[in-house]
């Protein structure tokens, strides 16, 4: 008899006890309500997509090893409608699978449907196909949008219903959320945003899920439909009507990258002196975004320039592994407060000032039992005070807990749990022919410019987004200049200057076949010139420019119109003049040629214009590169180290890796800190390192997506790098 034949007859038997009791979830002034009982929960954003189903179980595990009872997602309308009616639901996108790993482990699940969801994901997860449904205005009272939204909201609640999900169901989601950061834009759209706000409420609710909705950061959201908090702090937060409890939907740990950015960290004490301070001052609900932030593999991050890493700084890193101190130092934390759940949520609380910048919150029940919270949000000073006839130290900056009101059993800035450093051990990569006594790449150049018939000309520029519409990162423009014999300039040997203007995000410049130079826009401002000497020779000379997108806007008014793309063109001293190229021919091709011949995946692998060689070409513009290699030795979760790579796409046996881009963060040593004072309230620019580093050196490749041998690596370099110095390396504790 097979193991798991006994093991999946207790574990289904297990599930089936568990499931088989709905559980009725209210809310009152102090918390959600869950059969009758109120609930302190520590809810931890784990989104399926940013991992892989085989890490799912392993991370909702750490989750609650840390002290969590609630995973809470984002639903990824764009990675699940791909066109509309076609819907997806594979792979990492198996939304049905990992509620149910999420309910087989006995913990609860917030569903943040959106479907507008922002999250650093390409275009805040809206499809793109949206845009160009004539008439679409997103987010606004706007027919084809609220048609296509509630569709897929739709879409989703029946599907949790279908698969019995909901806690009234038996199944774990307790929560859902319709719309995101509303009130952030909801005056952008003046009278039309009210009436939307309203709308998307009211649409929810006739849902029927019978379990409560949330709107973040909604403050005039309608009864009943409970308005929460998404801060660095949300202690001062009431929600707008006083029967509801008080729920922190998104307290952010860490903060994203930017390539061309720093490394943001959220010190442990400040996390923890802002959860302490949120139940001192009645919260009932507290969710991590991100608890695991995980990786934007593929085209799936949002911009521009946000990283493929989602690392976040979060209790779980990037890799799966448990950031210490930060995920022990949260898990006695979260036992700390649980510790005061009773009372928090059922006693009777008394404020009273200790002295300047201390506050102690009583909770008392008519049992006598006791409960306090003292915090001293004095930035800099330690503080002792005095508190029922005993003497207490407060470290600046912190909230001690007392689930006796006698003994402090954790004070936020006093960290004790173990700390750990992580090491990427670089692993040579080994190719899987053994027979081969040198290391072999294929390798396929291609030619810049039009590939193929083109895909239309014109007089001059297009949006790149309305032209690609974000099937892929690439738009060929190609032109040609004459130059005639007695030019002045070829005589006199001096250089003209090609100068490009872009609304974003990047651009290669070509002429006459030889690679000119690369530019792009920082942070999320998308702008740049491009300036560059360019030999150009007598007669004919063709430009081909290679623009990018690198991610599309998450956020923000109107977000979904912000365009991209070239918008000017001129060459500088052409026999001292300048010569305007804006309003010439322009020859367009979307996307690049590899993609075309679906080089990366598995079914274009026998393209025949690869040449094998042991001589890779290092410093090549538009070159795929293919080897078949080992998976590296050992359990530990494995990156890419692409150090020594220029800028390009990644896959393993036709898994996405995604974007790579070694870009230096633009920042001085100075805009860096050595150490980090945890003391003050944070913002993602206090705490930076990697000044003058590559944002991102390592790309996380999932270990299920290895077998032992014959791995297929590909990658496609689109400015020049040395595919030779590519490793592994292997993410180990050290
Ligand atoms: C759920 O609980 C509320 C109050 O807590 C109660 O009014 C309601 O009848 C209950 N519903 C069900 C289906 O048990
Ligand atoms: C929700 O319930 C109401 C009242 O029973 C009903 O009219 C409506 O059609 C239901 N909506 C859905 C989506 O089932
Ligand atoms: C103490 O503060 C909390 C949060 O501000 C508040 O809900 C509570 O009513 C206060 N208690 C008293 C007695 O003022
Ligand atoms: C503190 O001490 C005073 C005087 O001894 C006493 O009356 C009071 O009950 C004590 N309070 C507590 C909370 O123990
Ligand atoms: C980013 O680009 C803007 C506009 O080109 C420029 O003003 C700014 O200095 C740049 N910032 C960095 C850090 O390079
Ligand atoms: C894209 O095209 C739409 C119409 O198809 C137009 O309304 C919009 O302005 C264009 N966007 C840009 C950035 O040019
Ligand atoms: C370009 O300008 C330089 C200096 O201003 C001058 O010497 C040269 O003759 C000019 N060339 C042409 C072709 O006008
Ligand atoms: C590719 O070629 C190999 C060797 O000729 C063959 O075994 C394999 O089936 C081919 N794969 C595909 C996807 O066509």
């Amino acid at each position: 008899m097979n193991l798991c034949f006994i093991f999946c007859l207790i574990s289904t038997s297990l599930v089936f006890t568990f499931v088989s009791a709905g559980s009725n979830v209210t809310y009152d002034s102090r918390s959600l309500i869950i059969d009758g009982q109120r609930k302190l929960l520590i809810s931890a954003a784990i989104h399926y997509p940013r991992s892989v189903p085989a890490m799912w179980p392993g991370l909702v595990q750490t989750a609650k090893q840390g002290g969590v009872d609630v995973i809470e997602t984002y639903v990824f309308w764009n990675g699940h409608e791909l066109s509309p009616g076609n819907y997806y639901f594979g792979g990492r996108f198996d939304l049905v699978k990992f509620a149910k790993i999420v309910h087989e482990a006995r913990m609860y699940l917030i569903l943040r449907i959106g479907p507008f969801v922002a999250a650093e994901w390409n275009y805040g997860g809206v499809p793109v196909w949206l845009h160009y449904i004539p008439g679409t205005v997103f987010r606004t009272y706007n027919q084809p949008f609220m048609y296509h939204m509630e569709k897929f909201t739709a879409y989703i609640v029946n599907l949790m219903k279908q698969e019995k999900l909901f806690a009234s169901q038996g199944g774990p989601i307790i929560l859902s959320q319709i719309e995101n950061e509303y009130g952030f834009y909801e005056n952008y759209y003046k009278e039309d945003g009210k009436k939307y706000a309203l709308w998307a409420a009211k649409m929810a609710v006739s849902q029927n899920t019978s379990v409560p909705w949330i709107m973040c950061q909604q403050w005039d959201a309608p009864d009943p439909v409970i308005d929460t908090c998404n801060s660095f702090y949300c202690d001062q937060f009431t929600p707008t009507s006083p029967n509801r409890p008080k729920i922190w939907t998104e307290n952010w740990p860490g903060w994203f990258k930017t390539f061309g950015g720093r490394d943001p960290h959220r010190p442990v004490e400040d996390v923890a002196f802002s959860v302490a301070r949120f139940f001192q001052k009645g919260g009932s609900v507290h969710n991590y975004y991100m608890y695991h932030g995980g990786t934007n593999f593929g085209r799936t991050a949002g911009g521009p320039f946000i990283t493929t890493s989602y690392d976040y700084d979060a209790p779980i890193d990037e890799y799966g592994l448990p950031r210490l101190p930060k995920w022990g130092h949260l898990k006695e934390l979260h036992k700390a407060i649980k510790l005061c759940e009773h009372l928090l949520l059922h006693g009777k609380s008394v404020n009273t000032s200790l002295g300047p910048s201390v506050e102690a919150s009583v909770y008392t029940d008519s049992t006598g039992a006791c409960a306090a919270f003292i915090s001293n949000s004095d930035d800099k000073n330690d503080k002792t005070v005095e508190f029922r006839n005993a003497s207490y130290h407060l470290p600046a900056w912190s909230v001690s807990i007392l689930p006796d009101c006698k003994n402090v059993v954790f004070n936020t800035a006093k960290v004790s749990s173990p700390t750990n450093k992580v090491a990427m051990v670089p692993e040579k990569l080994q190719q899987s022919d053994k027979s081969q006594k040198t290391f072999k790449w294929d390798v396929l150049k291609e030619n810049p410019g039009i590939w193929g018939e083109a895909d239309f000309v014109k007089n001059g520029f297009v949006d790149h987004i309305n032209t690609t519409k974000d099937t892929t990162d690439y738009l060929w423009h190609t032109t040609s200049i004459l130059i005639g014999k007695n030019d002045e300039f070829l005589k006199k040997g001096s250089e003209p200057v090609l100068v490009i203007e872009s609304k974003g995000h990047a651009l290669h410049a070509f002429v006459n076949q030889k690679y000119q130079g690369t530019a792009y826009g920082n942070g999320s401002h998308s702008p740049f010139t491009f300036k560059n000497p360019i030999s150009l020779k007598a007669g004919k000379n063709e430009i081909a420019l290679l623009s990018l997108t690198v991610g599309l806007q998450t956020a923000g008014p109107f977000y979904e119109f912000v365009g991209a793309g070239v918008t000017s063109v001129k060459i500088n001293g052409l026999n001292n003049k300048t010569i305007d190229l804006s309003s010439n021919a322009w020859t367009y091709k979307i996307g690049v040629q590899g993609e075309h011949q679906r080089l990366h995946l598995v079914d274009g692998l026998n393209n025949t214009k690869w040449t094998s060689t042991s001589e890779a070409p290092k410093g090549q513009a538009l070159t795929w590169y293919k080897a078949i290699v080992d998976a590296p030795p050992g359990d530990e979760p494995v990156g890419l180290d692409m150090l020594y790579m220029g800028k390009g796409l990644a896959w393993l046996n036709g898994e996405e890796i995604g974007r790579y881009w070694p870009r230096l963060s633009e920042f001085k040593k100075e805009d860096c800190v050595e150490e980090c004072d945890y003391r003050g309230k944070f913002n993602p620019d206090k705490c930076v390192t990697g000044c003058g580093e590559p944002t991102q050196r390592w790309y996380h490749v999932p270990r299920s997506w290895f077998k032992p041998s014959g791995n297929v690596l590909v990658f496609f370099e689109e400015k020049g790098g040395d595919p030779t110095k590519i490793t592994f390396a292997r993410r180990k504790v050290v």
